[in-house]
């Protein structure tokens, strides 16, 4: 049974006085819940923030559908998101996520053995000029090799 801690509680119903309309604390709460479930936002968490903020559940439901941003099954320790986009393709990406998923044996989106890691692809990042890139929860790094990537993702504590 998912349930935000006190202060994510406290964290969403601040979200909601600052906005004229508590809809707009709809992504805020989203990301709360996900960051306290794991990394991922499951139907309880929904069924649970419809209850908190005293909306509607579809209205939760349809703004956690649309963002991609927010994980809709669970996912390792450490989400490696690859850009396989245009400027990361053309540099690399798509073969580091290849790279990535074979270091770590896992497929697309699946849970590494040890719990670690999860490998997606996923578009544009934003760092284009800096490609290929990844996104490691919510720290991005820019300008990788192969090596480089499988180094900064080993050393995670
Ligand atoms: S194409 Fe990869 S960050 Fe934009």
């Amino acid at each position: 049974m998912f349930k935000l801690s006190e202060e994510g509680v406290a964290f969403v119903k601040k979200e909601m006085a600052r906005y004229e309309d508590k809809r707009s604390a709809i992504i805020p709460a989203l990301f709360r819940a996900q960051s306290e479930n794991n990394g991922w936002v499951s139907p309880e968490a929904i069924t649970y923030l419809s209850d908190l903020m005293e909306l509607p559940e579809p209205w939760i439901n349809e703004v956690f559908t649309f963002y991609t941003m927010f994980n809709k099954q669970p996912v390792g320790k450490y989400h490696v998101q690859v850009c396989c986009n245009v400027s990361c393709a053309m540099n690399g990406g798509r073969e580091l996520a290849d790279h990535l998923s074979q270091t770590f044996k896992i497929k697309n989106d699946e849970i590494s053995a040890d719990g670690r890691y999860t490998v997606s692809r996923v578009e544009c990042l934003g760092a284009c000029d800096k490609a290929p890139m990844m996104q490691v929860n919510d720290d991005y790094h820019e300008g990788l090799t192969n090596e480089k990537a499988v180094e900064i993702l080993r050393g995670l504590k």
